[in-house]
């Protein structure tokens, strides 16, 4: 329950209002790990705009899924920690030099709130209480660190490499959503949708939980996946800015992702197709569904 709030009140109203929860003194802020929280930003404009009716644009350069927010979770409380340290302040000097990659990575969409609106919600409720040595010290290793899951955890190629693509002509079940993290990271996921007017459910979130160390682990709570409908099937839209692959030839690498020439989608393709991704440099994908 609090996460759907998070994500759809947190996220959607307090960032674009700046209505932030005061901060309670004296509370048990400790945690065990932390969720690794990961957007489909055409969902999210999707539903900003038709639902909440908030003005939302995905940056041309966004081309694969981005960071919501790194979140530390306790498994002895029902309630996360949240603003943890009222006295440290959101201050961009401080992540200037990785902005040109948050903008990327970690884009705030709305049109109407400040460049850094999204990051300070985000440094100010969960990056606070997410200090943790080695890894997260201070404001601007929060941000590295989500940079870095979110290259690692690259989520459309791995959801591309098991024919897992955003395109508006097939959909999906939850599990085989989870099952593509299953079977890269051996780790339970948690999958969020939303629902559309039009009663079909997208694909909102991906989470990834991680111990202290960002070892990947499985997300504990019980719910693993938040608002899907199992009966029905989750729908995973195009990113307009980018072509889909509907081909495993004349693929160009573009900022880690295919861009391939426009063409009739069709639906029976079975092939191997080669990838490559921006850590390891070249890897072979079996594509079991999808496209011809
Ligand atoms: C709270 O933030 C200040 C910086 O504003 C820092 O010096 C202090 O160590 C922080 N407190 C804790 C408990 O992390
Ligand atoms: C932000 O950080 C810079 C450099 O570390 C410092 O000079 C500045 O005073 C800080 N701004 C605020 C509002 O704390
Ligand atoms: C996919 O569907 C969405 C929602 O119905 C629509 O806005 C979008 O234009 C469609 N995209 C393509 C490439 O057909």
């Amino acid at each position: 329950m609090w996460r759907i709030k998070c994500i759809l009140s947190v996220s959607l109203i307090a960032v674009s209002l700046h209505l932030y929860i005061p901060t309670i003194s004296a509370r048990d802020v400790s945690f065990d790990s932390f969720v690794f929280s990961q957007q489909w930003l055409p969902t999210f404009c999707m539903h900003a705009t038709e639902e909440v009716r908030i003005a939302c644009k995905i940056p041309d350069m966004v081309k694969n899924w981005v960071i919501h927010g790194i979140w530390p979770e306790s498994s002895k409380k029902p309630d996360p920690p949240a603003f943890c340290n009222s006295s440290w302040h959101f201050n961009e000097s401080d992540i200037k030099s990785i902005e040109d990659e948050l903008k990327i990575r970690w884009p705030n969409v709305f049109t109407s709130t400040g460049r850094t609106s999204f990051w300070k919600h985000e440094w100010e409720k969960h990056g606070t209480c997410a200090v943790d040595k080695p890894y997260i010290f201070n404001e601007k290793s929060y941000f590295e660190m989500g940079i870095k899951l979110n290259k690692q955890y690259n989520l459309r190629h791995i959801y591309e490499r098991s024919g897992i693509i955003a395109v508006n002509y097939t959909s999906y079940k939850c599990e085989d959503f989870r099952n593509v993290i299953k079977k890269n990271w051996n780790v339970e996921s948690i999958i969020t949708c939303v629902h559309s007017k039009e009663h079909r459910q997208y694909i909102l979130q991906t989470e990834i939980c991680f111990d202290k160390s960002f070892k990947p682990i499985d997300c504990k709570r019980d719910q693993k996946c938040l608002q899907c409908s199992q009966k029905e099937n989750i729908w995973y839209p195009p990113l307009e800015n980018t072509a889909t692959p509907d081909t495993c030839s004349n693929q160009q690498i573009e900022n880690n992702f295919f861009t391939v020439g426009k063409r009739t989608p069709c639906k029976s393709f079975m092939g191997v197709c080669t990838y490559k991704n921006d850590n390891s440099g070249t890897s072979n994908g079996v594509s079991s569904r999808g496209y011809c």
